[in-house]
């Protein structure tokens, strides 16, 4: 199989690497949903955009009470998807057009559909099936009618529900969400063989689900029970790492450099520790997505993010936006795009799409000018919005039930691609099939893939996406390590960020509400806005530059 020509060693470190989720993407058999034959049909589409590499969420069988990360069978395809073969067919189109494939891998929970679930629900209190995940008696003082432990579900609610029978199962997302033991060796031993089943299928990585919450302490100890300023019970416990130097070591026993990214909701200290060399080769640098559109709060967010990924030797990653967050666009759009409670949601402060859309431009050309990997959410090179009007009836996302409606969920970054502009679904799906499985909305016609490209779509986001993937490719002096910050210019403007990659590219922000002079160069590589008519670099606006002579 060919692999990408433009990634040599450690492809990785570099790499622009494209989320689909597959559910939106494309759907090819007209159900309404995506699939895998859509995707392996429009491989042609994110080969051409420039990137390296696609991660998937997840693909198996599932009966999708979370979208899919809720896993009924770790070593098939849901047939909502397609099957087996679609995914080696998706694999082999991938490789051929040098486009690795990582995939989803959700190891903290399964589903309760899971046969190892069903069995220990069958088997009783006390027996060894239930012994692979975390079942207990109810809080004693309460005659077992409440939960064991005050653990609450990340989507609202206990993280605990009751059986018939008496015994409380542990879930730290969804109900239909049993979280593995990982004190059992047969968990383990179970996940090496899964990684292997997907790594021998030719799979190029795993993007790790809740990386952090696999192990719990043993005991189960109630938070409140806990010192003050004590270790989380259930997250970032330090016996984690043994887990994941045991599946480096299988993932380096394969050739073709085999790839984990972590999701780690986790601080920077606790970050590297996942990042050592014999650990995960990448992790989600989380806080920088959550940082507002603020040039300082930006600029330290990635001096320590630099700091703390050269302590391990590991490459940073910069993320805009998932499946899981408002869309970029939406959150740059708030005049103030500071973060509401939760960190990821906000709802009902003004909006203003213009505003955002500029400032996602500038986002762009900004993170994919730092050092490291960075990572594409589906539909964020077409500058799609957080649909945030969606009737309450199609949503489908667990948390906005679990929440009692405090939370409407993360639907609004997941409605289907619009592919086409003239067609129905925008051309999600063949003509004649149903409906997106959510409601675009019209105001997305403007957005279609075809509606932005070529011809005089210049100054379209996804042109931009284009060729700033094509610039990044081509220029030597993004590969490296290095970032220099640089002053602004002679007026010192504090809203400016100015950093130069090598000795010749230099990559500018302008953050404020005035134009700013460019610095001194010899060429403009490119600009996420139009200059003003004398040459300045507008308000929320970002440029390429680069620059032969010292300036
Ligand atoms: C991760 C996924 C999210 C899912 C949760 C539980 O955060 O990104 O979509 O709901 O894990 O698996």
């Amino acid at each position: 199989m060919s692999r990408s020509a433009t990634n040599g060693a450690e492809w990785w470190r570099n790499a622009v690497v494209y989320q689909i989720y597959p559910r939106s993407f494309a759907d090819a058999n007209g159900d309404g949903v995506g699939d895998l034959p859509g995707i392996t049909g429009r491989l042609a589409y994110l080969a051409g955009l420039g990137v390296d590499a696609v991660w998937l969420s997840p693909w198996y069988r599932s009966p999708m009470a979370d979208g899919g990360y809720d896993i009924a069978d770790y070593r098939d395809i849901d047939p909502l998807f397609g099957t087996l073969q679609d995914a080696a067919a998706l694999l082999d189109a991938a490789h051929d057009r040098g486009l690795r494939v990582i995939v989803d891998l959700v190891p903290n929970h399964c589903s309760d559909r899971h046969p190892w679930f069903q069995a220990a629900l069958a088997a009783g209190p006390g027996s060894a099936e239930r012994e692979l995940f975390h079942f207990r008696p109810g809080c004693p003082e309460a005659d077992g009618t409440e939960p064991p432990n005050d653990w609450p579900s990340a989507f609202g609610g206990p993280a605990w529900t009751r059986l018939p029978d008496g015994d409380w199962y542990l879930h730290l997302f969804n109900q239909a969400q049993p979280d593995f033991n990982w004190d059992h060796p047969r968990v383990r031993a179970e996940f090496e063989s899964i990684l292997r089943f997907w790594l021998d299928r030719g799979v190029d990585g795993f993007r790790i689900d809740v990386a952090n919450l696999l192990i719990k302490q043993a005991g189960l100890p109630a938070r409140a029970s806990l010192p003050p300023g004590a270790p989380s019970p259930y997250e970032d416990r330090p016996e984690v790492h043994e887990i994941y130097r045991s599946w480096r070591a299988i993932a380096d026993s394969y050739p073709g450099e085999r790839i984990f990214v972590g999701e780690l909701w986790v601080g920077p200290a606790s970050l590297k520790r996942y990042l050592r060399p014999d650990e995960l080769h990448t992790g989600f640098n989380f806080p920088y997505l959550q940082a507002p559109w603020n040039g300082p709060r930006l600029r330290a967010i990635i001096d320590q993010t630099l700091e703390t990924h050269a302590s391990v030797g590991a490459p940073a990653t910069w993320v805009l936006g998932n499946h899981d967050v408002t869309r970029v666009v939406t959150r740059y759009g708030r005049v103030d795009s500071s973060w509401a409670l939760d960190g990821i949601r906000v709802h009902d402060a003004p909006l203003d799409l213009g505003l955002g859309t500029r400032r996602a431009r500038a986002a762009a050309l900004l993170y994919l000018a730092l050092p490291g990997s960075a990572y594409i959410y589906q539909g964020e090179e077409l500058g799609l919005w957080e649909v945030e009007d969606l009737p309450p009836e199609l949503r489908q996302d667990p948390t906005l039930r679990q929440s009692g409606g405090a939370d409407l969920g993360r639907d609004g970054c997941r409605v289907p691609l619009p592919w086409a502009a003239d067609e129905p679904g925008f051309g999600f799906g063949p003509g004649g099939g149903a409906p997106p499985w959510l409601p675009q909305p019209a105001g997305w016609k403007a957005l279609a893939v075809d509606a932005q490209t070529g011809g005089d779509r210049d100054e379209s986001m996804l042109e931009l996406y284009r060729r700033a993937l094509s610039v990044r490719r081509a220029e030597p002096s993004l590969r490296g390590s290095d970032l220099a910050w640089q002053a602004a210019d002679p007026d010192e403007h504090t809203d400016v960020l100015v950093f130069a990659r090598g000795a010749e590219f230099v990559c500018i922000v302008n953050f404020g509400a005035d134009p700013i002079p460019l610095p001194a160069h010899d060429s403009i590589l490119l600009t996420s806005t139009a200059l003003t008519a004398d040459g300045r670099l507008g308000p929320d606006a970002a440029a390429w530059l680069r620059r032969t002579s010292a300036a």
